[in-house]
């Protein structure tokens, strides 16, 4: 089945690729088209979207990036959550947040953890389904999306059959190309047994370290994402962990890995996203530039076993 989906889509996958949750919301529409062409240029073709994203701004920005491109790039976009229902005071909140954001990692928490900035889950039906894939191919100016996924999604609902039907709909009108779970381990759970038209899976890092072997033995495409924890927990705690053994830091930094504990810290954590999901892609906020830069370097070196172990040792 991973053959199935990779099958489908017109180019091979790059390894990381770019999530698009920020795009239109926390990060303004200018710096994102930057951050999206700065990532495509660096090979980065696999773009990730949401009716939901960048509250309710992302695909269309995405769409406007796609213009010229199109044929080079990997679009997933997803059914089943909206945008916040506060829009107005929202899109203020962000315009008087935005520039602090940029420089604060804690405000750009603040923002994420805000009640107003959270998507809402919308019944899965099948005229959902249909309509909005209408809706957001409309909102990127495409014909067809490459992947077109559950966007977390109740398990029950992943193997009701009018779902599967009107997915399969999908399909057949080609306005997407594959389809997908993205959602919790039990979601991507629930797609292995149902079968088609899944061929995809879209999941938590977590989620995959925790059920990766059954999940991956499933043979479906994977898309892992929340390398660094959900608002970042893992990478503070792995950098503490850094800070209490500073014997095992010297060792990373003399097998190549950053001074800088928090560094050092990201550095791993992607390395061991990459070495987990070894066929598939890895999902990671590009928008910030040295976060970006960061991200593709560990894909262009690759981990060695020894800082894999480290990484073992340091979470025991
Ligand atoms: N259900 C779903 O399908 C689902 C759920 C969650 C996420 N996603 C997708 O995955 C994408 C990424 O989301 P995520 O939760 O996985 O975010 P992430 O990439 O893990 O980013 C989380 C935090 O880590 C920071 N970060 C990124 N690279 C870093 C580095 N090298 N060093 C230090 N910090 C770094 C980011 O900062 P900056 O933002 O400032 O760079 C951000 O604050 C989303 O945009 C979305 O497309 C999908």
């Amino acid at each position: 089945m991973i053959g199935a989906a990779l099958a489908a889509l017109p180019i091979a996958p790059s390894r990381l690729g770019f999530g698009c949750a920020s795009l239109g919301s926390r990060v303004a529409p200018a710096a994102g088209l930057d951050a999206l062409a700065a990532a495509f240029d660096a090979g980065v073709n696999w773009f990730d979207v949401a009716p939901a994203y960048g509250a309710g701004h992302a695909e269309a920005l995405l769409g406007r990036f796609l213009r010229g491109r199109r044929d080079r790039a990997i679009v997933v976009t997803k059914v089943g959550m909206a945008p916040p229902r506060r829009l107005g005071a929202m899109r203020l909140a962000y315009a008087l947040g935005r520039p602090l954001a940029a420089r604060a990692a804690s405000l750009r928490r603040g923002f994420r953890g805000l009640a107003a900035t959270r998507n809402r889950h919308l019944p899965l039906t099948a005229d959902l389904i249909e309509r909005s894939i209408g809706e957001s191919l409309k909102r990127l100016g495409l014909d067809t999306v490459d992947v077109y996924a559950l966007h977390d999604p109740d398990p029950a609902d992943v193997a009701r059959q009018d779902v599967r039907a009107a997915l399969a709909r999908v399909l057949d009108r080609g306005q997407a190309r594959a389809v997908a779970v993205a959602g919790g381990f039990d979601a991507c759970r629930a797609a292995v047994a149902a079968g088609a038209p899944y061929s995809a899976l879209q999941t938590a890092v977590a989620d995959l370290e925790y059920g990766g072997a059954e999940l991956a033995g499933a043979g479906l495409l994977l898309v892992s994402h929340s390398v660094f924890g959900v608002g970042g927990g893992a990478l503070e705690r792995l950098a503490a962990r850094l800070a209490a053994a500073p014997q095992r830091h010297r060792r990373l930094v003399a097998a190549g890995y950053s001074a800088d504990r928090r560094r050092a810290a990201a550095e791993l954590l992607l390395d061991c996203a990459l070495a987990d999901n070894p066929d598939g892609v890895v999902l990671a906020s590009m928008f910030d530039a040295a976060h970006r830069a960061a991200d593709l370097a560990r894909v262009r070196r690759p981990a060695s076993a020894m800082a894999l172990g480290l990484l073992d040792e340091a979470l025991a």
